[in-house]
């Protein structure tokens, strides 16, 4: 069994952890760090754990693991290694920004690995430790990572993302308040949201000289999970070779599939997926791409990087299923 520790064990990549973990054959969670919670059951503030789990939160770290998951904010990770002195022997996960892009992918003695298998599975495989992407990053790369790997990335990429409010984590704000939110949709951070960085760094590895622009609106929607993108953008393909071109990319991976149906997003809620769907419209490709951004977003990806980590089967622990109605 993989020994397992989480670190910021209240918020909600930390609890989908738990969950998925709670079925994953060859895992044990040995602790559940947090500072807001040490002493409580698990299940207190997780509560979809009920029954689930004894597991209690814990403020006492145990470097006998073999990983550890970080599931804190941004810049929390790194503040969190700087001043925990974990072990090297202990590889690490981690899901927030703070390690993803190149320049900050070498961290004291550890060097951190891009983690999203679809692009760079071999180099997963044999890291240390991982940097686990973005929900809109994961969404929006697996839209456009087989036309970048056959450099057909030939004008500008228009995409628009929709994403629900656990993306923005469990602290209350007001674009997460319930009176706001609800009935609401709202754009932010149109051109400027921080996964453009982590996205053009793996378009321009597999497209090098790559130089348009990826013109990227998110928008805040009235649901609680999921990341629902479209990305157009001109090509001379035709739809026959558009949907050749994807299905023989992904051919052997285990969780992005090609559907000729339109699709939506209560297909891979609760799942470790990613659906996309193609259309041509006159001299555009229009790409729909989904995920769960706790699951394929988050923490699902986390599992699946660390099963190439410690060489088990890719879909250990991920076989879930989605509710439709
Ligand atoms: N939510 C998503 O859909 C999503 C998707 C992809 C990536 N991510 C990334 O994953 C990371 C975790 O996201 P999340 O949604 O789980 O966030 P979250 O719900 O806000 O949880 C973060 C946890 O960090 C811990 N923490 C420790 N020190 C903290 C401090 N000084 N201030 C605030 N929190 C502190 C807290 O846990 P304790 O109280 O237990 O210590 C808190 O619950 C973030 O970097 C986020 O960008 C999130």
């Amino acid at each position: 069994m993989i020994k397992i520790g989480i670190i910021g064990g209240a918020g909600y990549t930390a609890g989908e952890l738990i969950r998925v973990l709670g079925n994953h054959p060859e895992a044990e969670i040995d602790f559940v760090y947090s500072t807001s919670s040490a002493g409580k059951p698990v299940h207190e503030i997780h509560h979809d754990l009920y029954g689930e789990t004894d597991l209690m939160f814990t403020s006492e770290i145990n470097q006998n693991v073999d990983l550890m998951f970080l599931c804190l904010g941004h810049g929390k990770s790194k503040a969190f290694l700087e001043n925990g002195s974990i072990s090297s022997a202990v590889k690490i996960i981690d899901l927030s920004h703070d390690f993803r892009l190149a320049e900050n992918s070498q961290f004291q003695d550890r060097k951190f690995i891009y983690g999203l298998p679809e692009f760079q599975k071999d180099a997963i495989s044999t890291a240390g430790n991982i940097a686990n992407p973005g929900c809109f990053a994961t969404a929006i790369q697996l839209a456009i990572l087989p036309l970048a790997d056959a450099k057909l990335l030939n004008d500008d990429l228009h995409v628009h993302a929709i994403t629900g409010s656990t993306g923005a984590g469990q602290s209350l704000s007001a674009t997460t308040h319930f009176s706001w939110r609800n009935n609401n949709v709202s754009v932010y951070k149109a051109f400027t949201h921080q996964h453009l960085l982590e996205i053009g760094e793996t378009v321009t590895t597999e497209q090098p000289g790559f130089d348009h622009a990826i013109n990227f609106v998110p928008v805040r929607g009235n649901f609680t999970r999921g990341i629902f993108s479209t990305v157009y953008t001109k090509t001379d393909l035709s739809l026959n070779q558009l949907t050749e071109l994807y299905k023989s990319f992904y051919d052997d991976t285990v969780f992005t599939h090609i559907s000729e149906q339109p699709i939506h997003l209560k297909q891979i809620v609760n799942t470790n997926k990613c659906l996309l769907h193609l259309e041509k419209h006159g001299d555009k490709v229009l790409i729909t791409s989904i995920i769960d951004n706790l699951v394929k977003g988050a923490s699902g990806q986390a599992v699946h990087n660390m099963n190439l980590l410690f060489g088990l089967k890719e879909n250990h622990g991920l076989q879930l299923k989605p509710i439709l109605y």
